[in-house]
């Protein structure tokens, strides 16, 4: 299989889940380190830990530490060992490195007049590193790291407020890395505000518990994201003309449990909201019909003004990014299925599917599949940002992780784009979640690995910190330089 010379294949991580000191040279608490870890009896139950976070006992964490733990607040100390990590990125061959800034390593509350220098010099130091050995810098503006302050005392993205708080955060990004950043991303995966506001948008359910339905501060808090997003491709045009700005959404492609005309009415029903509504706000720059309808029989009213909606149709995506791990079966209310883990929220379990521990479905085909999708839809080019299976790993005395399986899960997929670049979607690249072990986001445990290297911190953050190449290291390496997968 030949893929093009420009495609670029590289590799992702954030900010929260890699660098640690997060209180470091100035920076704050943001929302991602004070979810904490929880061990599971059955990984495949992660939905719980969100829901049973409260206000009080997210507060209570900042200072008290009892019995609960933060790995996110440690990550991998990416923050002080960035200089070997971006150097073995680039002995696997990485063409890109997609890395998110932290928002509160360069405004800490959100509320400040001045950017913190010392933020700023960090992140610039990263980025000339990667410059360094000739790789691209895709960057994240905000992946689930809202400054805990922006939360607490604004009442994070259900205040309409915030918006401003973020364009001045992405003026400084652009004033300040503007001439070495290749593409940008505004929001990781933003359709996770529209299931839980905490983790997408730093919003405190109990404030807002007056609101009739939890739904109406998801989706309101969504909005706003969308028009800060669309207000950051605004600025760019002027700031940054020349670099790609891209959407990125948490895919989550489902097929019909069953060909009943009934499961395929439900199936098409919950694929526009579920999946294709955040697309079309981005790439279409409106809301489409079918949500207006989904928003009427859930009595949610959106406050929408009409410039929001200008400045939508104005401002779309120059391409399209998604996270891609797996796909589900849509099983209708009424109809007999179980369900599996899946990324943030349950999934439907598909009979024809394996999967991970952690009850993820794989599925390669999926991912032709999507791609075709999204293409003939949008017609703007795809990115795929994540893509990787999480593992759990231990060295037992050795130097390596033989990871026969991750390399069956790259290559299976790395086919299938090919095959779906044949099919005529047009492509700038990918990044494999992840290059390096990390800080799981759903569950903040180190456990669940994903890396092509393999760092040796256990879930309460014992260990060296050693980096050791895991089989799947030389496999890439071996693929970038021969082109065989
Ligand atoms: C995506 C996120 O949801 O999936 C990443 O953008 C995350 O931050 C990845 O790490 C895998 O999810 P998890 O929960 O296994 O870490």
């Amino acid at each position: 299989m030949k893929f093009p010379k420009e495609f670029l294949w590289g590799g992702a991580t954030a900010a929260n889940q890699v660098e640690g000191q997060h209180d470091k040279d100035g920076r704050a608490m943001s929302i991602a380190e004070m979810i904490p870890y929880t061990k599971l009896k059955d990984r495949t139950k992660i939905g719980g830990i969100m829901t049973s976070l409260t206000k009080e006992k997210l507060l209570e964490s900042v200072e008290n530490k009892e019995g609960l733990s933060y790995p996110k607040r440690l990550g991998i100390n990416f923050y002080e060992n960035y200089k070997e990590d971006i150097k073995l990125f680039s002995e696997a061959g990485l063409d890109v490195y997609r890395m998110s800034i932290s928002w509160g390593r360069i405004y800490p509350n959100g509320d400040e007049s001045k950017p913190n220098e010392k933020g700023l010099e960090f992140y610039r130091n990263v980025i000339k590193e990667c410059k360094k050995y000739g790789m691209k810098v895709m960057v994240t503006l905000h992946h689930f790291d809202t400054p805990y302050t922006i939360g607490a005392k604004y009442g994070g993205w259900y205040n309409r407020d915030v918006i401003d708080m973020f364009l001045k955060y992405a003026k400084t990004l652009f004033e300040n890395f503007g001439k070495e950043v290749d593409y940008w991303l505004p929001f990781n995966e933003i359709n996770i505000t529209s299931f839980f506001a905490l983790f997408g948008g730093a919003v405190f359910m109990e404030d807002v518990k007056d609101t009739k339905d939890p739904k109406q501060v998801n989706y309101q808090s969504l909005h706003h994201q969308f028009v800060a997003q669309a207000k950051v491709i605004e600025l760019a045009k002027k700031m940054v003309p020349n670099t790609p700005m891209g959407c990125m959404v948490a895919n989550m492609t489902t097929y019909p449990i069953d060909c009943k005309p009934e499961t395929m009415m439900s199936w098409l029903q919950s694929e526009q909201m579920k999946k294709y509504f955040f697309y079309d706000v981005v790439a279409k720059g409106e809301y489409p019909t079918y949500s207006k309808v989904f928003f009427e029989k859930n009595n949610i009213e959106l406050k929408i003004t009409e410039d929001d909606r200008k400045l939508l149709k104005n401002n779309t995506v120059d391409f399209i990014s998604y996270s891609y791990y797996s796909t589900s079966a849509h099983i209708p209310e009424d109809s007999n299925g179980s369900k599996t883990g899946g990324n943030l929220v349950e999934a439907g379990k598909n009979p024809y599917l394996k999967a991970t521990e952690w009850g993820w479905q794989i599925d390669p085909i999926g991912i032709r599949y999507t791609l075709n999708d999204m293409w003939d839809r949008y017609h703007k080019p795809m990115f795929i940002a994540e893509n990787g299976i999480g593992v759990d790993e231990k060295l037992n005395g050795k130097d390596t992780i033989e990871d026969d399986y991750r390399i069956k899960y790259l290559r299976d997929h790395f086919e299938q784009i090919g095959l779906a670049m044949e099919d005529g979607v047009e492509m700038i690249g990918y990044t494999m979640w992840t290059p390096i072990d990390l800080v799981s986001a759903g569950t903040s445990e180190m456990s669940k690995r994903y890396g092509l290297i393999y760092v040796d911190y256990d879930d309460d953050h014992k260990g060296t910190g050693k980096r050791y190449k895991k089989k799947s290291f030389d496999w890439f390496k071996n693929f970038k330089e021969t082109g065989e997968l």
